[in-house]
């Protein structure tokens, strides 16, 4: 299974409902709050098995030229443990370096920190609070 763009209206309603399911259903979290204003101009990663059905997805925009930011990283329940989440993080760096990018930032949640440190992200601070509750650190990664 190869992580690629969504390519229709309906996959992207999938992509979005994973994300929504995965990060902010279980918080309370409102329909429409998985997204932000950065989607139009952002590369999205997408992954499904053979019955299309979302199983990871992941989004990566861009703070300024020389900085990526990856963001909405989630597998579906069912999912994890076999790779996937990493299959999608390895697609994001390649697009980050065709930007150009020198660096990805993102905001960790407490829990998953490790996560990213075995692909090679450091903890750089604290992060955002989300949901009054989720803390996140902010990790960062060097790509050159
Ligand atoms: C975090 C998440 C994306 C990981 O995806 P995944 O497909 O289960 O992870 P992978 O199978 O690719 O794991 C890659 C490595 O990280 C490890 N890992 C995965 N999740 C981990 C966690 N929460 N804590 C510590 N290590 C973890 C795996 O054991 C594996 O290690 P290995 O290579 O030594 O075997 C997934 O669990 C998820 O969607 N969680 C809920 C949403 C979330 O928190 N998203 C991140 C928002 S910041």
């Amino acid at each position: 299974m190869q992580v690629r763009p969504p390519q229709t209206d309906a996959e992207f309603a999938r992509y979005y409902d994973l994300r929504y399911r995965v990060l902010r259903a279980p918080w309370g979290g409102e329909p429409g709050s998985e997204r932000d204003e950065q989607e139009d101009a952002a590369d999205h990663a997408l992954l499904v098995d053979d019955a299309g059905n979302p199983l990871a997805v992941g989004r990566l925009h861009l703070n300024a030229p020389e900085e990526a930011q990856v963001r909405y990283v989630a597998v579906a329940e069912e999912a994890r443990g076999r790779g996937y989440g990493r299959q999608i993080m390895a697609y994001l760096e390649a697009v980050a370096r065709g930007r150009g990018a020198a660096a990805i930032v993102l905001n960790a949640r407490e829990g998953v920190v490790r996560f990213y440190e075995k692909l090679g992200y450091q903890v750089a601070g604290p992060g955002p609070t989300l949901f009054g509750t989720v803390k996140h650190s902010r990790m960062h990664k060097p790509l050159k």
